[in-house]
């Protein structure tokens, strides 16, 4: 059974941050919100609880989890040496959506490394996260959903996926992002980007000397299943563009639903649409009702989904990899 524990992230109810540190240590699972989407934590140290999240969420064990601290000492439990420029992404950017992926010492379980050398590192900018942590250890956590699913920006889009099968979820209301940490892998130049997220490549560019340089390389990331909608995914970049499709899905009894920034656009439009989901223009405040979108569309059937792109730049690149995976078929 599930326990679910309701917490005000301004005010800590301390009791069940406690219980929720007994059971981790006890090598159960506990899911808890981050500033990102909600993690599925078990002690990172603890191989049988950390075999426990693959079987929870149906993972795959080649694909490794990223270890949440609270402190720069932890890092240091964690890692062989810490690159300078590493140290300066830190700085400016932890605690905060940024996973770092370093040399593993020999401590970190197998499972949490998938087999691997490395081990990607991130310090969450959430309240009831880093009480979790500074009470119950550093945690191994990927998003707390099935594996397949869209990553959870509720407690309820916990419960949907994983009721019963995990001790514990810490419900502190919607996570503030609503997308993923970047994962950086810094074990050698230039530094790759393997998933892109809730830092953008303009801002890691920013703080980064000149002369190390950036890679875009989902390679290895890129293995693993990613969340992809029944529906297919059609990126819109005009109404004209649109008013082409409409004819060609006229009559033809598909179910139609349409994620729009700019409704005015496209107001004779949006009638012969069976759904209308309305976006904030600015990609930042988008990728928060993203995943909650993808959920719904699958929920409600839809075959076709129409989506209005967005620039491809800083958040609106985020977001645009994301409804790329969605509608990938492979
Ligand atoms: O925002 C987030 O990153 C959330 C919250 C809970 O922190 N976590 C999350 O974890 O999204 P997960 O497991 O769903 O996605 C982590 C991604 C996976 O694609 C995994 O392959 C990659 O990071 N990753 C983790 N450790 C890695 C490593 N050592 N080397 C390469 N990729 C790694
Ligand atoms: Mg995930």
């Amino acid at each position: 059974m599930t326990v679910y524990y309701r917490l005000d992230a301004a005010n800590l109810d301390l009791e069940i941050i406690n219980n929720a540190g007994t059971l981790i240590r006890r090598g159960e699972l506990v899911a808890f919100p981050t500033e990102t989407v909600y993690g599925l934590g078990a002690d990172a140290f603890n191989s049988e609880a950390v075999k426990r999240i693959f079987a929870a969420k149906g993972r795959k064990p080649d694909n490794p989890l990223i270890v949440h601290v609270s402190s720069i000492e932890q890092v240091e439990e964690l890692v062989d040496g810490i690159p300078p420029e590493a140290r300066l992404l830190m700085e400016r950017f932890w605690p905060g959506p940024l996973t770092l992926v370093m040399q593993a010492l020999s401590r970190v379980p197998d499972e949490v490394r998938a087999g691997g050398e490395t081990v990607g590192v991130r310090m969450p900018d959430h309240p009831v996260a880093r009480a979790l942590i500074q009470q119950a250890g550093p945690l191994a956590a990927p998003s707390a959903n099935l594996s397949g699913r869209p990553s959870p920006t509720t407690a309820e889009h916990v419960r949907k996926d994983l009721d019963g099968r995990i001790a514990a979820v810490l419900d502190a209301g919607a996570t503030g992002l609503g997308i993923e940490s970047t994962v950086l892998q810094v074990t050698s130049k230039p530094f790759r980007i393997l998933r892109p997220g809730g830092i953008t490549r303009e801002e890691l560019q920013s703080v980064l000397p000149a002369d190390i340089g950036l890679e875009e390389s989902e390679a290895r990331t890129d293995r693993y299943p990613h969340y992809q909608t029944r529906a297919q995914v059609l990126i819109i970049s005009g109404p004209g563009e649109l008013e082409e499709l409409s004819h060609r899905y006229r009559g033809k009894g598909k179910s139609i639903g349409f994620v729009v920034h700019k409704p005015n656009d496209y107001r004779h439009i949006l009638d012969e649409v069976d759904q209308v989901y309305q976006l904030e223009g600015d990609p930042e405040l988008a990728v928060r009702s993203l995943y909650e979108i993808l959920r719904d569309v699958d929920q409600r059937n839809i075959d076709i989904l129409w989506f209005e792109s967005y620039p491809e730049q800083g958040m609106g690149s985020v977001l645009m990899d994301r409804v790329r995976k969605a509608g990938r078929r492979e």
